[in-house]
C-alpha cells in the first residue's frame, strides 16, 4: 500500500476539500429491440474523499447502472450523456483503454457475488497479487508480501496461509473480504461497493460493512455503497441519496434525511407514509403499485401514481431535485411534513453513527427507518 494509514478521516464537516467525484445530469439509456430504456435519467451528486453515500432504492432504480456508468462496464448498447468527473478527469466519453486504467485503480467496485468475481482457479494470493502488481509493477515476491499485507488489513484469519488457498475454501464473508483486498490493492479514490454485503448473512454483513467503514477512514477513499437494506445505510453511510426511476429524489446526511423524510417514496421505503386526504394514523408499510416503466415514463413525477399525497400538478410537472432545507435535497411538490420538534436542527448533528458505535442507530433521536431493522428485515420489501 502506498496510502499512508493515516489519513485524516473527512467526516461529516469537512468543507474545504474538493469532491473526489462529480456526477452531474449523468443519463443512460439502452436503445434494445426498439425500445428505449430510460435507466439513470439526470443524476448528480458529489462526493468528497472520506465519505460514504449510500445509494437506495427499489430494484431497478438504476442505482447499479449509474455507478457502471462511470467505469465503462455498460454494453455498447448504454448511450451515457451527462457529466462524471473523477478528480480532473471526465469519465463519460472517455476511451475503453483509459477507463480500463481507471478501472481497478482510481474506481475499485465491490460487486455481490465475490464468487464469480474471483478466479476459481487460481490462488487468492496469486489474485491479489496480479491486482498489486497492475497497479504497480513491483517484482512477483514483493506482491505476495503486499497480497499477506492487504489480507491481514482486510482482517482474514492466517493470511500467510491462506494465500495459498483457492476461492471454494473460503466463505463467503471471506471471500468478500479477498475481493476488498484486491480492490484496495490499487489504492483507490473511490470504492464503489454494489450490494457487497447482500448475500452475506446477517453478523458476516455487518462484520464487513464495519471493515469498509474502517478502511475507509483510514485510508481515506470515498465509498459509494449501494444497498437495499436501509438499516445498513443507516449505520454506515455519511449521507443517503434516494434513487427513483434512475433519478435522485431525496439527498441528505443520513441523519437529517432519516429524521426529517420529505419525499413520498422515501417515506414509503420506511414504511409509514402521512397521506394528504386520510387522517395521519393512515400507515403504508409497502410502497403499492409498480415502479415505472422505464420505456415510457410519464412528463411528471414518476412516482405520481403510487403516491397517496399526488395532485393533478404533479402528474404534469416533474418536480425538479432542490435543496429546499439547508443541505436538504428532495424532489416533490408535496412534501411530507415532519413530526412537531423534529425540523432542520436534526442536521446540526449530521453524519453516521461512528464506526465502532453502530448500534447508535437513531440519527438525530428520529425516526431510525421503521423498515430497516439492524437484521436486514425490510418489512417485506423487495428492494435490491
Ligand atoms: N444491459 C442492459 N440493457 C437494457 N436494460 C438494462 C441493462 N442493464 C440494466 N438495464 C435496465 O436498467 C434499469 C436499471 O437497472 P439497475 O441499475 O440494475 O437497477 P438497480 O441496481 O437499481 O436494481 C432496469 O430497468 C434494468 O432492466
Ligand atoms: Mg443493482
Amino acid at each position: 500500500m502506498t496510502t499512508p494509514l493515516t489519513a485524516e478521516h473527512n467526516g461529516p464537516t469537512a468543507t474545504g476539500s474538493r469532491p473526489v467525484l462529480r456526477v452531474e445530469d449523468l443519463r443512460v439509456r439502452f436503445s434494445t429491440g426498439g425500445r428505449t430504456i430510460h435507466a439513470v435519467n439526470g443524476l448528480s451528486y458529489e462526493l468528497m474523499p472520506g465519505r460514504t453515500l449510500a445509494i437506495i432504492g427499489e430494484s431497478g432504480s438504476g442505482k447499479s447502472v449509474s455507478v457502471r456508468a462511470l467505469t465503462g462496464l455498460l454494453p455498447p448498447s448504454a448511450e451515457i450523456t451527462g457529466s462524471a468527473r473523477l478528480g480532473e478527469t471526465e469519465l463519460v466519453g472517455l476511451d475503453e483503454r483509459s477507463l480500463r486504467g481507471i478501472r481497478g485503480n482510481d474506481i475499485a467496485m465491490v460487486f455481490q457475488d465475490p464468487a464469480r468475481s474471483l478466479n476459481p482457479t487460481m490462488s487468492i494470493g496469486a489474485q491479489i497479487a496480479e491486482a498489486v502488481r497492475m497497479h504497480d509493477r513491483v517484482p512477483k515476491k514483493v506482491a505476495i508480501e503486499r497480497a499477506v499485507e492487504l489480507l491481514t488489513l482486510v482482517r482474514l484469519p492466517a493470511p500467510e496461509r491462506r494465500i495459498k488457498e483457492y476461492p471454494h475454501q473460503l466463505s463467503g464473508g471471506m471471500r468478500q473480504r479477498v475481493m476488498i483486498a484486491i480492490a484496495l490493492a490499487a489504492d483507490p479514490k473511490v470504492l464503489i461497493a454494489d450490494e457487497a454485503t447482500t448475500a452475506l448473512d446477517v453478523t458476516t454483513q455487518a462484520q464487513i460493512m464495519e471493515l469498509l467503514v474502517d478502511l475507509q477512514e483510514r485510508l481515506g477513499a470515498a465509498v459509494v455503497m449501494i444497498s437495499h437494506d436501509l438499516g445498513l445505510a443507516a449505520c454506515y453511510a455519511h449521507e443517503v441519496l434516494v434513487m427513483y426511476a434512475g433519478r435522485a429524489v431525496e439527498h441528505a446526511e443520513t441523519r437529517t434525511l432519516f429524521s426529517n423524510v420529505r419525499m413520498p417514496y422515501t417515506h414509503a421505503l420506511l414504511g409509514a407514509i402521512p397521506q394528504l386526504t386520510t387522517p395521519s394514523h393512515a400507515r403504508l408499510t409497502v410502497v403499492g403499485g409498480h415502479p415505472p416503466d422505464l420505456a415510457s415514463l410519464p412528463d411528471g413525477c414518476p412516482f405520481a401514481p403510487r403516491c397517496p399525497r399526488a395532485t393533478e400538478r404533479c402528474r404534469v410537472e416533474m418536480p425538479p431535485l432542490e435543496e429546499h432545507e439547508p443541505g436538504h435535497l428532495y424532489a416533490c411538490w408535496h412534501p411530507v411534513e415532519g413530526p412537531p420538534g423534529v425540523g432542520p436542527g436534526a442536521a446540526e448533528t449530521s453524519g453516521r453513527a461512528e464506526a465502532s458505535g453502530h448500534a447508535v442507530a437513531g440519527p438525530g433521536g428520529g425516526a431510525v427507518p421503521a423498515a430497516a431493522s439492524p437484521n436486514g428485515d425490510t418489512g417485506g420489501k423487495e428492494l435490491t
